[in-house]
């Protein structure tokens, strides 16, 4: 019987969202199901890719040398991570994808989406997130949660405006592709978050399994 081919997950959100908070537990919930999963992350995912995610988050740059730059970690990372553990049947959680090229560099950056759809077309054509939760908060949350970090990264430190347009863009994928993207409130307490998480778990397993999507 051939392999079936796992399922790609992503989790987005602007900084302070949470995310990173529910990636480890998504990847349990998805192991006790008996499932194979790799989590990866970008920028990074690759030794190539980490070594890129260092410059874009801590050197000043030009914005289209940024959002080629995010590009050239995803293709390596494409290549060489996702498509073989998916063709391997593995599941692949990855903490963000090219929605944030849209939402930061599109959207925060006030690039553009065109630039982002024709790099998009070059580099993953045939790669699509199966199901993409995007985890959202209101500025002031966000901005409570990222004041408790350590050091902001180039990004974290943008100013308000920035944290909006961002946003603004998220949710503008939510509406272009409201089959593949779900919001997740975070602004909910993380048990509450997680029950939802756990049952939208469940959904993807079970009709995965019956091979009828997503
Ligand atoms: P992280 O803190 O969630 O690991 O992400 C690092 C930063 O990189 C985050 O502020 C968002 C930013 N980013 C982009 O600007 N464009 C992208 O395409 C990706 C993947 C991340």
């Amino acid at each position: 019987m051939p392999i079936q081919r796992g399922c790609f997950i992503t989790l987005e959100g602007v900084d302070g969202a949470g995310k990173s908070t529910h990636i480890k537990w998504v990847v349990e919930q998805l192991q006790r199901h008996g499932l194979s999963v790799v989590s990866t992350r970008e920028p990074g995912g690759t030794a190539l890719g980490e070594q890129l995610r260092q410059l874009v988050l801590t050197q000043p740059m030009n914005l289209r040398t940024e959002t080629l730059l995010m590009f050239a970690g995803r293709c390596e990372h494409i290549e060489t991570v996702i498509k073989p553990a998916l063709a391997a049947g593995s599941w692949v959680v990855c903490d963000r994808f090219t929605d944030a090229t849209y939402a930061y560099q599109g959207g925060g950056r006030e690039l553009g989406f065109e630039p982002i759809s024709r790099l998009e077309q070059w580099v993953h054509s045939d790669l699509q997130p199966d199901r993409t939760w995007l985890f959202d908060v209101p500025l002031a949350v966000a901005r409570e949660r990222l004041a408790r970090s350590r050091d902001l990264d180039r990004f974290e430190q943008e100013g308000d405006d920035f944290f909006e347009r961002t946003r603004r863009a998220y949710h503008d994928r939510l509406l272009k592709f409201p089959d593949r993207l779900r919001i997740v409130d975070s602004t909910l307490p993380i048990e509450t978050v997680r029950l939802g998480l756990a049952h939208q778990v469940d959904e993807l397993v079970q009709s995965h399994h019956a091979g009828v999507g997503p």
